[in-house]
C-alpha cells in the first residue's frame, strides 16, 4: 500500500471512530467473543471426544447424562457465539450509516462553500459519481470489509493459538498449506486488482454518457442522432463489460480455488496427524479431530480477507476522490465589512434589528471605531483587469462608474465579456488587476455573502428548482409575505399567467421548469430577483426569450420598482438599452464606445452602425 492510501485509511478509520467510540468497542468485544465462541467449540470437539465419547464406547451400559452436559455446553457456546456476530452486525450497520451520513453532509456542506471556479473546471457527473459510487464503495467497505477484517484477523490469532495448544506439527502443516494458498491467491488477485480499478472508470464513463443523453435528448432527436448514441453507449457498454467480465472472472476464480484447496489441506492433515498418532506423538483421535475443524477455521478467514482486498482497494481508491472533494479549498472571503439594517437618527446612520428598508455597510476600522455608510448602489471600476485562466486576460482597462439610480447597459457581440463583468461585481471571480469600488468601499472588504445579498441578479440562464412557483419566487427572499411574492410577479408581468396554471402560484415545478416556456421561466427569475427587492439589479439577457409587448411591460414594472437605484442591463436587442443612462459597447474585452443612446447614436460609430443594423461585430 502507497503512503497516500495509508493516509486516507487512517482518515477513513477516525472518521468511523469519530462519535462511535462506544459502539465500536463494543464490536470488538462481540467479534472476540464471537472467534473466541467458536474456537473454544472446535477445541471442546477434543475433550467430547475423549473424555466423553470414546469411554462411553467401552461401558456395557452406558450412561449419557456427562455428554449431554457436555453436549449441552458445545450448544451454549455455538450461541453464544451467533449471538455476538449477530450483535456486531448490527452494531456496524449503525456505525456505518452514521458515518456515511456523515460524510454526505460534509461533501454536501463543503461543496456549498466552494467556489465558481470549481464548477468550472470538474464535470458536474464526475461530482455526482462521488456522492453515488464512491459513496457506494465505502458503505460496502465500513459496514461488510472491515468488520470481516477484524473477524478475520481475530479468528487467525485465537485458532493458531489453539492449533498450536493441540499439536506442532500439525500447525507447521497447516502453516504450509496456508503460504501456497496465498502464493496463488496473489497470483490470481493481483491479476484481477487492475480490472478492477478500470471496471470502475469504465461505470463512471458510462453514467456520465448516461446523465449527457438523457439531457441532450432534444438534440439527438433533432439531429436524428439516436443511432450515433446508441453507438457511442455500445462502446462504452463493451468496455465495462470487458472489465467487468475480466475483473469478475479472476475474482470467481478465487473462490473455488480456495475451497478446492482447503480440501486438499484436510486430506493432508488428517493423514499426517493419523501418521503421527500412529508412531505415538499422543495424537489422540479427538485431538485429530478438533484440529481438522480448527484448520478450517484458520483458512476460512485468510482466504475472505484475500477476496476482500479488491473491494477495499476499490474503496480506498473512492475515499480518496470523496476527501478530494472535502479538502478542496473553500471560497475565501477575507471580508470584513457587513450589511445592516439601518435608521436615520438625528441626521445620522445607526444600527437596528428591525427591517427598514435602509440598509448600511458597518465598516469596522482598525483603531476600533465604526462608521457606517448608506447603501445606495453606486458601483465603480478602475482599469480592471480579469483572466479566467492565467495569461488569457479577458477584460482589458475597464473603467466605468455607475450612480445611484442610473440604469448602465452593456451591449457588444457574442463573447465580448458582459456576463464577466457582472461575474466581477458578485465576485464569482476576483480581479487581476485594478479595483472595484461599491459605495465607495473596495468591494474585496465586503464580505461576500453581504456583497451578494444587496445585489439582485437575473442569470443569462434561468434555473427553477423543483417546488411551487410560489416557491421559486420566495427564492429572493424567503421571508416574503405571499402578498409580496404576488405584488414581484406582477411587476415582472408573470402574474397573469401563473393564475392561469392548473394550481396557479402552487403549480409545481420540476426539472428547472421544463413545463414551462423559456420566456415564462424568464419572467419567474425577474420575479425571484425582484422579490428581494435589491439596491442594485443586473439583468444578463434576462428579456432574451419575452416578446417585445411584455419585455417593455416588464421593463416599466423594472423602472418604477428600480427608481433611486442602479440597474446593470444586458441585451443583444437594443430596444432593451434604448432608455439607459449610459450605453458601454463593449468588443474583446474593452469598452470601445459609451454614452447614451442619443450620443451614441450621433457619433455614428459602432452603435449606430449596430443600431442601424449596417453592421454586424464580427
Ligand atoms: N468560466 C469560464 N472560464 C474560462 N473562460 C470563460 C469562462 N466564461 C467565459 N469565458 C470566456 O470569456 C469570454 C467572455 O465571455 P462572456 O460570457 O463574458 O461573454 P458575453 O459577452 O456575456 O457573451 P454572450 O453575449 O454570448 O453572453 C469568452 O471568450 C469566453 O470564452
Ligand atoms: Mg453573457
Amino acid at each position: 500500500m502507497n503512503e497516500k492510501r495509508k493516509g486516507t485509511a487512517l482518515r477513513l478509520l477516525g472518521l468511523i471512530l469519530k462519535g462511535n467510540g462506544l459502539r465500536f468497542t463494543g464490536v470488538l468485544i462481540s467479534i472476540f467473543v464471537s472467534a473466541g465462541a467458536s474456537v473454544g467449540a472446535s477445541v471442546f470437539l477434543e475433550s467430547l471426544i475423549d473424555d466423553y465419547i470414546a469411554p462411553l464406547l467401552l461401558e456395557a451400559s452406558p450412561v449419557f447424562t456427562g455428554l449431554l452436559r457436555a453436549l449441552g455446553m458445545m450448544a451454549c457456546l455455538y450461541a453464544a457465539g451467533i449471538l455476538c456476530s449477530f450483535l456486531y452486525n448490527w452494531l456496524m450497520v449503525s456505525i456505518s450509516q452514521r458515518c456515511l451520513k456523515q460524510i454526505r453532509d460534509q461533501m454536501f456542506s463543503h461543496m456549498q462553500s466552494l467556489p465558481i471556479r470549481y464548477f468550472d473546471t470538474h464535470p458536474h457527473g464526475d461530482v455526482m459519481s462521488v456522492y453515488t459510487n464512491d459513496v457506494d464503495t465505502l458503505r460496502q467497505m465500513i459496514s461488510q470489509s472491515i468488520p470481516q477484517a477484524i473477524s478475520s484477523i481475530m479468528s487467525i490469532v485465537v485458532v493458531f493459538c489453539a492449533m498450536v495448544k493441540i499439536s506442532l506439527i500439525l500447525t507447521a502443516t497447516v502453516l504450509l498449506c496456508v503460504g501456497c494458498m496465498l502464493v496463488i491467491v496473489r497470483h490470481i488477485a493481483g491479476r484481477s486488482s487492475t480490472y478492477f480499478v478500470k471496471q470502475q472508470a469504465s461505470l463512471g464513463a458510462l453514467n456520465g454518457y448516461i446523465e449527457e443523453m438523457v439531457e441532450g435528448q432534444k438534440v439527438v432527436k433533432v439531429f436524428c442522432h439516436e443511432e450515433k448514441a446508441k453507438e457511442g453507449f455500445d462502446r462504452l457498454n463493451d468496455q465495462l463489460f470487458e472489465s467487468a467480465k475480466n475483473a469478475n472472472k479472476y475474482a470467481n476464480i478465487l473462490m473455488p480455488a480456495m475451497n478446492n484447496l482447503g480440501n486438499l489441506q484436510y486430506v493432508i492433515i488428517a493423514i499426517v496427524g493419523g501418521v503421527a498418532a500412529l508412531n505415538g506423538t499422543g495424537l489422540t483421535l479427538g485431538a485429530i479431530a478438533a484440529f481438522l475443524q480448527l484448520s478450517k477455521s484458520f483458512t476460512q478467514p485468510i482466504s475472505q480477507i484475500s477476496q476482500q482486498l479488491n473491494s477495499i482497494i476499490m474503496a480506498l481508491a473512492g475515499a480518496e476522490r470523496v476527501f478530494t472533494l472535502i479538502d478542496e479549498e473553500s471560497e475565501q472571503d477575507d471580508g470584513y465589512v457587513t450589511l445592516v439594517n439601518a435608521k436615520e437618527e438625528n441626521g445620522e446612520l445607526v444600527e437596528t434589528q428591525e427591517r427598514t428598508g435602509v440598509w448600511a455597510w458597518k465598516h469596522p476600522h482598525s483603531d476600533g471605531t465604526i462608521t457606517y455608510t448608506k447603501l445606495t448602489g453606486d458601483v465603480r471600476f478602475y482599469d480592471v483587469d480579469f483572466a479566467y485562466e492565467e495569461g488569457k486576460t479577458i477584460l482589458h482597462n475597464i473603467t466605468l462608474y455607475a450612480k445611484p439610480g442610473q440604469k448602465l447597459a452593456f451591449v457588444g457581440s457574442t463573447g465580448a465579456g458582459k456576463t464577466t463583468i457582472t461575474n466581477l461585481i458578485n465576485r464569482f471571480y476576483d480581479i487581476a488587476d485594478g479595483k472595484i469600488r461599491y459605495d465607495d468601499i473596495n468591494i474585496n472588504k465586503i464580505k461576500k455573502s453581504d456583497l451578494r445579498r444587496s445585489l439582485g441578479i437575473v442569470l443569462q440562464d434561468t434555473n427553477l428548482f423543483t417546488g411551487t412557483v410560489r416557491e421559486n419566487i420566495r427564492y429572493g427572499r424567503l421571508d416574503a409575505t405571499d402578498q409580496e411574492v404576488e405584488e414581484a410577479a406582477k411587476l415582472a408581468n408573470a402574474d397573469e399567467f401563473i393564475r392561469r396554471l392548473p394550481d396557479g402560484y402552487d403549480t409545481m415545478l420540476t426539472d428547472n421548469g421544463s413545463n414551462l416556456s423559456q420566456g415564462q421561466r424568464q419572467l419567474i427569475a425577474i420575479a425571484r430577483a425582484a422579490v428581494a427587492d435589491p439596491p442594485v439589479m443586473i439583468l444578463d439577457e434576462a428579456t432574451s426569450s419575452i416578446d417585445t409587448r411584455t419585455e417593455s411591460l416588464v421593463q416599466k414594472g423594472m423602472d418604477r420598482l428600480m427608481h433611486g437605484r442602479t440597474v446593470f442591463v444586458i441585451a443583444h436587442r437594443l430596444s432593451t438599452v434604448r432608455n439607459s443612462d449610459a450605453i458601454m459597447v463593449l468588443d474583446h474585452g474593452r469598452i470601445i464606445e459609451r454614452g447614451d443612446h442619443e450620443s451614441l447614436i450621433q457619433e455614428h460609430g459602432i452603435y449606430y452602425q449596430l443600431y442601424t443594423g449596417a453592421f454586424e461585430m464580427e
